[in-house]
């Protein structure tokens, strides 16, 4: 029988279908609630609003479970690569052969940008924020391919999702070069994803970049593990965007913008900063958790916490035991990741951690492994967003081929003043 939830107004009771996803998880349906009753939901931060049905990622926190279109992460960070991952976010199944071949050559012919769009760099500031110029030359390379702003169309959306996808790192990788004095490194048709966007970080016009296997894999499964994880404030942001019909790569500037945020993916650089603060000053972790507790410090312990997850990240596990494994071939003692690891283990063991559910995220540990990768903090983020591209992308198009979507509009429960006269400026007492 199909499940139903009653409301009650006023004496008043409602009834209202359950919507029941295919993992059990449950949803009141109440898309007629003001209609029927004249009231709305207020739900602050969305903590508990399904903003959408999806087939593309499944979480659950209470246990710790993360699958990309039903694969469990850890499989996927055993077997795939981030270009395959991408490939099964976008499409909804791990591809053939030939289609992994097709989309390879695809995302290696898309990847110069059109040539006129080295100028736009060159009218950033040195110190421009690489997050402000990705962000903006997204959005600009619309300009350069106008097709993306027809109606949807599924041809279109191949095209112009692989282009996105594949020029996501040479943007990134330009704005790197660009806020360094350095020049320009042109990709190589000959090089995979993740070794192309290091060659083009990395390399000089008079010689190649080194790209161990460790290094450019490690990265590839940081890419890997930040594809996906549903409605997020970026990817919640990208379906935002895209339900007023903007194009998909307006919506990808938009979902750059929202990630930026020291809340969202901003908390990997901020997760780094917070333990240099440690070091510099001497603490072994624990003044920093005490600090942490008190309200009025207004500090957080960065890389903890999750929104969903009330339990450990799973994307954490993987990175904490790659960046153990990383450390040691490339022989790298990092004085903060013992910093790291002691206050992980001052958190887990401390009531206030441990009654509100606080464990590492992704962000805690993966800044390590990027910084032994040799990426610049301020860079951080960045890498996130090359990662979230597909998530941001397979949001779209499922927002895009949805006929009936609405657009989004929430409504509000307005607090202000009523009443309230406009008086004339010659009449209006100036407030101290
Ligand atoms: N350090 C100290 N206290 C915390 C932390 C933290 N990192 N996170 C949450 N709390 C406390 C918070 O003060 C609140 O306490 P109380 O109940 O006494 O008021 C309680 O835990 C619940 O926190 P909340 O702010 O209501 O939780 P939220 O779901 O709104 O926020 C979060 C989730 C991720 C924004 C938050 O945990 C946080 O700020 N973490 C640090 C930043 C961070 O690591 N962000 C990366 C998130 S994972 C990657 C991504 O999605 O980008």
């Amino acid at each position: 029988m199909n499940k139903t939830a009653k409301i009650e107004i006023d004496g008043k009771s409602y009834t209202f279908p359950v919507v029941e996803g295919s993992e059990g998880e449950c949803g009141i349906d109440i898309s007629t609630l003001r209609q029927v009753t004249g009231c709305i939901t207020l739900d602050d931060g969305y903590a508990n609003t399904g903003s959408c049905l999806s087939k593309v990622t499944f979480i659950d926190g209470e246990k710790g479970i993360l699958q990309y279109r039903g694969i469990p992460i850890e499989e996927l960070a055993q077997n795939s690569t981030f270009v395959e991952t991408a490939f099964l976010i976008i499409n909804g199944h791990l591809p053939s052969e030939d289609e992994m071949a097709k989309f390879s050559s695809q995302l290696t012919q898309f990847q110069n940008l059109h040539e006129d769009m080295k100028f736009h760099f060159e009218g950033f500031p040195s110190n421009a924020h690489p997050m402000a110029i990705l962000s903006s030359m997204i959005n600009a390379t619309s300009c350069f391919y106008p097709q993306v702003m027809q109606p949807y169309d599924p041809e279109t959306f191949q095209i112009m999702s692989s282009r996105l996808l594949s020029q996501v790192r040479t943007i990134a990788a330009f704005s790197y070069r660009k806020s360094h004095g350095l020049p320009i490194i042109y990709p190589k048709p000959s090089y995979k994803y993740t070794q192309n966007f290091l060659h083009m970080m990395f390399s000089d016009p008079y010689e190649d970049f080194v790209i161990k296997p460790e290094v450019w894999r490690a990265l590839d499964l940081i890419f890997l593990l930040h594809a996906d994880h549903e409605q997020n404030c970026s990817t919640a942001t990208v379906r935002y965007v895209a339900s007023s019909r903007a194009n998909l790569f307006a919506c990808a500037a938009a979902g750059v913008c929202a990630l930026w945020g020291p809340l969202h993916g901003g908390a990997n650089q901020a997760v780094i900063d917070m333990l240099e603060d440690i070091r510099q000053g001497g603490d072994d972790g624990r003044k920093f958790i005490n600090e942490v507790k008190d309200k009025k410090s207004g500090k957080r312990l960065m890389g903890f916490g999750h929104r969903v997850y009330k339990n450990y990240d799973p994307r954490a596990k993987i990175i904490k035991k790659r960046c153990d494994q990383l450390l040691e071939v490339l022989k790298i003692n990092d004085p903060l990741l013992d910093i790291a690891k002691r206050l992980e283990e001052c958190a887990l063991n401390d009531s206030y951690f441990i009654e509100r559910k606080l464990y590492p995220n992704v962000d805690f540990y993966s800044g390590i492994i990027m910084r032994a990768l040799g990426i610049p903090v301020e860079m951080f983020t960045v890498i996130f967003a090359i990662g979230r591209m597909p998530g941001w992308i397979a949001n779209y198009r499922e927002i895009a081929e949805e006929t009936s979507q609405r657009i989004y509009r929430p409504r509000q429960i307005y607090t202000g003043l009523t009443k309230n006269p406009y008086v004339p400026m010659e009449d209006r007492v100036s407030k101290p």
